[in-house]
């Protein structure tokens, strides 16, 4: 069937056609930020609350056996989506959160003085400071993954970067800012080699494109469902069966354990419940099921190649304005970053909104990569599966015909 954008709008109350925003129609260019919800998730997720409302794992009656299926289904549907075990699903809250339980369950366990942890300067925040933090704790290093000219992370790079004291790489799939995508299964082969785990931030490549974790080959994914048509305050850590096993748990309490003694001792439940400590977001897992099986009834290949389609008509548009900079025009993906000569971001953002148009303005998480753009901020529009050509129309034209801030704050 073909990829109908208008037809999949229709699915989204947030697309209705009478949305405005500033009394304009409403252009939602910021979904590398956050996306919206079809009817069908938004229905799950309440359905949780009408329908089926108990814990899961802790009841001896059918409401509850029911969570205790769903929580397990949704494992079962991610695990298919992303080709992995389902018991290699972790529910966190979200990326950030995954990542945070790799630093502290698995870094703070096996790094020592002296080993090192390699990153890039691009990386989100989540990327960055859970790794930061925990080389304080064990006196391990931090280091770099140097950019190439256009802020691309290559394996060239990488075999540059690797020595043998590095035990953990960890990098966005995806880049949040300037969206190049990484060779995701070449770097874990060489990680590998070097005897690190390759820890991937899939926070911008899950929603966007197919991920098979069994062929990449590496060790940890992490990713959010609300940037995936999915509710907020759920996502995942997938990871190795083994390496999970071998892993701390971080959040201690009810539902991760197997029981407990008087002398301190704790015997835990195996992965991934022995990570989820505390009832989980049940209405969450709900939607996030919903998530999954809409994406994968688009197609991420079909998905991918529409976001593709829509930045190259972008980009075409764009070209032989001298004025307005575009830094990552070799990216194959939904996101423009690109600043306006002379106008602050956060001008040009609010310009923007004037005209009904949500684009992302600043240093978007990343904020050590400005020192390499040599700009102290960056706009980013970020298109997805329901983005129209029109929709990019009317943004390119608002960034050609520009306007006056005054009118924005004034008018
Ligand atoms: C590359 C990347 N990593 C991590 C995150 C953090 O995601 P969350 O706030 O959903 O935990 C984001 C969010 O923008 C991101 O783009």
């Amino acid at each position: 069937m073909a990829y109908d954008v208008y037809k999949i709008r229709e699915l989204f109350p947030m697309l209705r056609k009478d949305k405005t925003m500033q009394g304009k129609p409403l252009v939602f260019l910021d979904n590398a930020s956050t996306t919206f919800k079809p009817r069908s998730v938004i229905d799950a997720c309440s359905s949780y609350y009408e329908e089926h409302n108990s814990n899961s794992h802790r009841g001896d009656y059918d409401l509850a056996y029911d969570a205790d299926m769903m929580v397990q289904k949704t494992r079962d549907t991610i695990a298919k989506f992303l080709n992995c075990d389902s018991r290699e699903v972790v529910f966190t809250s979200g990326d950030t959160q995954a990542l945070n339980l790799l630093a502290y369950g698995y870094a703070l366990k096996f790094l020592k003085e002296g080993d090192e942890i390699l990153l890039s300067i691009e990386e989100h925040a989540s990327n960055l400071l859970p790794w930061f933090k925990v080389a304080q704790l064990t006196k391990a290093k931090v280091s770099y993954i140097p950019l190439n000219k256009y802020g691309q992370i290559t394996v060239q790079n990488l075999k540059k970067a690797l020595s043998s004291k590095t035990k953990i790489v960890s990098v966005a799939h995806v880049s949040n800012v300037l969206g190049y995508t990484v060779d995701i299964k070449e770097f874990a082969k060489i990680a590998h080699q070097f005897g690190a785990v390759m820890v991937v931030d899939g926070a911008q490549s899950v929603p966007h494109s197919k991920i098979d974790f069994k062929d990449l080959d590496i060790d940890f994914l992490t990713f959010s469902a609300h940037k995936m048509c999915g509710p907020t305050g759920i996502g995942c850590l997938i990871g190795k069966y083994d390496l999970l096993d071998r892993m701390d748990s971080f959040s201690l309490g009810g539902g991760m354990n197997v029981t407990f003694h008087k002398d301190a001792t704790i015997e835990y439940l195996n992965p991934p419940s022995k990570f989820e400590g505390g009832t989980l977001n049940l209405s969450g897992i709900y939607g996030f099921k919903a998530a999954v099986e809409f994406l994968m009834d688009l197609g991420m290949d079909n998905i991918h190649a529409h976001e593709v389609e829509l930045q190259e008509y972008a980009l075409k548009r764009l070209k032989g304005y001298k004025n307005i900079y575009i830094y990552n025009a070799h990216a194959r993906g939904g996101i423009i970053t690109f600043n306006i000569e002379g106008v602050f971001s956060q001008d040009e953002a609010t310009l923007f909104n004037h005209k009904g148009i949500a684009i992302r303005s600043g240093l978007h998480c990343a904020k050590m990569l400005p020192e390499f753009l040599g700009v102290p901020s960056t706009c980013r529009a970020s298109f997805y599966l329901y983005t129209t050509k029109e929709e990019v129309d009317a943004f390119v034209d608002a960034l050609i015909n520009g306007g006056d801030i005054l009118d924005a704050y004034f008018s």
